[in-house]
């Protein structure tokens, strides 16, 4: 049957309409205005588009910069001209703001320029040998593999680590190795955190402590990377090297994180989020501010330095320890104590005791419900919300009790990840009548 899109859908596929029935279908790959031969599959009442050919190009169709497409899963907006996809990030973001949380913001701020290609200092990886000795990537959705060519979100010297890794793939032959690669601010070291446990049972042994030992060595010997890291199956750490990665953390290169480990992957776009934080929490000597998701502590420790008393709660056991070193790092004057404990734990706590004028928000891809639900129940005066998925973001938003207990003073995005549906999204909520 033949199709046109009209739309994109949240998770970045096309959006089209049956014919006869109205019934929406999801068109993977599918830009607004392009016209499809395709067939129909229906799965859990979802009707999904298997395309057969296209017929008609949509005017804002450019080609593909990256060989690998389509078969490679990542970056499936490469098609679409930049302007498109950033007005349509916007057009998403508001959607699930009205959806979710009820809220039609008419000042949607869109921070930052394009972002350049080639950005990426942060990237995770399935990979495996196939079976004609290269190393592969896995499909989208699928076991299936692919050989990739050069990726162009890369930078240049994490692609190095890649093409490194391609030359010792004979050492993991039988191996599922996840490869996390990690380049500090400056782009120089590189450190590479090897997960190497089965995915599926049956799939592949897991790698021994010396197998690990010796690949990670093998890595930082033939400067594949200047570090390399992993935890074997009895819990003891393998490191060989520098994994230590600085520069992404409060902008200050003292304070460090593991490769492997969450950290914004850009960091003109972390730098700018560190700007807006700032700007938006208003900061001075001595302000009680909860930092509720603080990873390695990039908000923290930026909020701890502008003399903030500032408490930071993790519940990752490796983020904590990153957390925990760096704030000992921080200078005389400098107040940052790191709390293993969930956020909403963190604020519960707090609340009783001497609750914090400000809270920062920046819950997992998942969302934070309990979090959000914290902040509902103990109503501190301001929160600075940041979310990388638009659905999670705005439900969440929603349980604090956007629009009935916080007023909305400034919500945007950045477009953090070019290429891709994805992007980071913020939000200043303040206490109605506070
Ligand atoms: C998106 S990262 C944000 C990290 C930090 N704000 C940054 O910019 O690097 C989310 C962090 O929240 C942590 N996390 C997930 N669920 C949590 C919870 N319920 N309570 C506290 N932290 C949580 C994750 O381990 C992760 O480090």
């Amino acid at each position: 049957m033949k199709l046109a899109v009209e739309s994109l859908a949240q998770g970045g596929d096309g959006l089209a309409r049956h014919p006869d029935s109205g019934e929406v279908i999801f068109v993977p790959g599918g830009l607004p205005g392009d016209e499809f031969e395709v067939t129909l599959a229906k799965r859990r009442k979802v009707l999904r588009a298997r395309v057969v050919r296209r017929l008609k190009d949509s005017p804002h169709r450019q080609t593909a910069v990256c060989d690998s497409r389509p078969k490679c899963g990542g970056c499936s907006w490469q098609e679409l001209v930049v302007e498109q996809a950033m007005a349509w990030k916007g057009r998403l973001l508001v959607g699930s703001l009205s959806r979710f949380a009820r809220q039609n913001p008419k000042d949607l701020e869109m921070l930052l320029e394009p972002i350049p290609v080639k950005h990426r200092g942060r990237h995770r990886v399935m990979m495996r040998v196939d079976p004609s000795g290269r190393l592969a990537y896995h499909q989208a959705a699928s076991h299936d593999l692919v050989v990739p060519t050069a990726c162009p979100a890369l930078h240049p010297r994490l692609e190095s680590v890649a093409r490194g890794l391609e030359q010792i793939a004979p050492l993991l032959q039988g191996q599922i190795v996840e490869v996390a690669m990690g380049l500090d601010g400056s782009g120089e070291s590189r450190a590479v955190r090897l997960h190497p446990r089965p995915r599926r049972r049956g799939e592949a042994t897991p790698m021994t402590r010396q197998g690990l030992k010796s690949l990670a060595q093998t890595i930082v010997n033939r400067g594949i990377a200047e570090g390399a890291w992993a935890e074997s199956e009895d819990g003891q750490l393998v490191v060989s090297g520098n994994v230590e990665l600085g520069g992404h953390l409060a902008g200050d290169p003292r304070f460090t994180v593991r490769a492997g480990l969450f950290y914004q992957a850009d960091p003109a776009v972390n730098a700018s989020m560190g700007t807006e934080l700032l700007r938006m929490v208003n900061p001075r000597k001595g302000l009680r501010v909860l930092d509720m998701h603080a990873g390695a502590g990039n908000f923290a420790l930026a909020l701890a330095l502008a003399r903030c008393r500032v408490q930071a709660s993790e519940v990752d056991a490796e983020a904590f320890q990153d957390l925990s070193r760096n704030a000992k790092r921080l200078g005389q004057g400098a107040r940052l104590e790191p709390l293993r404990m969930t956020a909403a734990q963190a604020l519960s706590r707090a609340s009783q005791r001497r609750p914090p004028a400000v809270v920062v928000f920046d819950g997992p891809r998942g969302g934070d419900r309990e979090g959000a639900q914290a902040i509902a129940r103990f109503q501190p005066p301001k929160v600075v919300a940041f979310g990388c998925d638009r659905v999670t973001f705005a439900r969440d938003l929603a349980e604090m009790g956007l629009g009935t207990r916080y007023a909305l003073h400034r919500v945007g995005y950045w477009d953090a990840f070019p290429w891709t549906h994805h992007l980071e999204a913020f939000a200043l909520l303040e206490l109605k009548g506070a």
